[in-house]
């Protein structure tokens, strides 16, 4: 088992250029339109109490602490994990710089308890490239597939052996999300088993609380990321251990990765990650707005409802058109329609329409083709979808 294989690249220079915030009007190529793209779901990234947190923070602290964490404590990064800890009701966090390093230090930290991992075949790079590094036999699943995790967990471990299933808590291209319900009853055969979800798109948008793909599989609890068993303990047979990271930089509206959990786990992800001792903090303008942006995602559900409601009116207007959506929550609708040359236009034709949506040539989980990708944000109007939706109609 190995990452994806490298594939050609489209020049940067030559796809649209985003010259705006991130927000449901962009400007793209100069010209203003409704923006469809990318991940900032709750419209939070040019929010005015998020600019104005970051401005606060780049005027007190300068750019960032130039220093590591271990030399001089950083007040802006421990701002952000003090207010992730207590929105998501856990006891500590480690803030870092790229949700991309989540599944890597999360599992460096627990690796010692596990005995062989099982990632999702389509997960995303950053946990595929967890799993190389380590040091554990690693197989692969089909993606979101429990029986098929079934027959591989049987194939491949003997007696005792304790697996960490891998997996993306919401595929970042097609928006769908992870049987986390249905892996841990397959894995409830396996004592000391545990499922570690590299949860970038799901926090903020799902679940009750917005804490994400756990919290929507009405598991979540301060038994995520929990303190860590040592090896002799036999774990309880009945329970599934749990673990998650997140990034701040799409539905919060900040940027940086997060793992939030028990006082005794984060000290020890801290205690063995070089991210910690050996890199500075994070910029202190992100880390003044990802603060900022945790309280406006999680501190009530106002911005969730509002996205709900937008996810409901452009999956009904996609299902109407005849295109594959599913029902849930989520924010991205992701797609091939015919091949590479008929996406390119239709993307083409909805550019001219002063409409943008994502075309992916290749990311982790997409056919050869590629896929159209469309997001919705909480900030988008009605009008604003229905006019997407009659477009495509036109055009496709
Ligand atoms: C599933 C997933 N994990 C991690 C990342 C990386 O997060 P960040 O942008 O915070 O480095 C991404 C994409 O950006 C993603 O889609």
């Amino acid at each position: 088992m190995g990452s994806p294989p490298p594939i050609a690249m489209p020049d940067e220079l030559e796809l649209p250029q985003l010259m705006s915030a991130p927000a449901a009007e962009a400007v793209i190529d100069g010209r203003r339109m409704l923006y469809f793209g990318g991940t900032g779901y709750l419209g939070l990234q040019a929010h005015p109490e998020v600019i104005r947190a970051g401005c606060a923070a780049l005027e007190r602290y300068g750019v960032h602490s130039a220093t590591t964490r271990t030399n001089f404590g950083s007040p802006s990064a421990l701002a952000v994990e003090r207010v992730a800890a207590e929105l998501t009701g856990k006891e500590a966090a480690f803030y870092f710089a790229s949700g991309y390093l989540g599944p890597q230090i999360l599992l460096r930290g627990i690796a010692t308890e596990f005995d062989a991992v099982f990632v999702d075949a389509q997960a995303h790079y950053c946990v595929h490239e967890a799993a190389e590094q380590c040091r554990l036999p690693v197989a692969t699943f089909v993606h979101r597939s429990p029986l098929d995790l079934q027959a591989v967990l049987a194939a491949h471990l003997g007696g005792g052996a304790r697996p960490l299933v891998l997996c993306d808590g919401v595929s970042p291209v097609t928006g769908a999300i992870a049987p986390l319900g249905e892996y841990c009853n397959v894995l409830r055969d396996y004592a000391g088993a545990g499922v570690l979800i590299d949860d970038a798109h799901g926090f903020g948008v799902l679940g009750e609380h917005g804490r994400g793909t756990w919290d929507h599989a009405g598991l979540d609890g301060p038994q995520i990321n929990g303190d860590t068993l040592p090896r002799q303990t036999p774990a309880p047979s009945t329970s599934v251990r749990q673990f998650a990271c997140v990034t701040l930089s799409k539905a919060i509206g900040g940027h940086g990765g997060l793992i939030a959990g028990s006082a005794a786990l984060i000290r020890r992800l801290k205690e063995q990650s070089g991210h910690y001792r050996g890199a500075s903090a994070p910029a202190a303008p992100v880390a003044g707005a990802s603060a900022a942006g945790l309280r406006l995602a999680l501190e009530n559900s106002q911005l969730r409802d509002q996205l709900r409601r937008n996810v409901a009116l452009l999956k009904h207007g996609l299902g109407r058109l005849g295109l594959p959506c599913d029902d849930s929550p989520m924010p991205i609708a992701g797609f091939s329609l015919g091949d590479q040359v008929n996406m390119e236009r239709i993307q083409r034709e909805l550019l001219a329409h002063e409409i943008a949506i994502g075309f992916l040539r290749s990311y982790t989980n997409l056919g050869p083709h590629g896929a159209l990708r469309i997001a919705v944000f909480a900030d988008h109007q009605p009008w604003m979808i229905e006019k997407l939706i009659a477009a495509l109609q036109n055009i496709m």
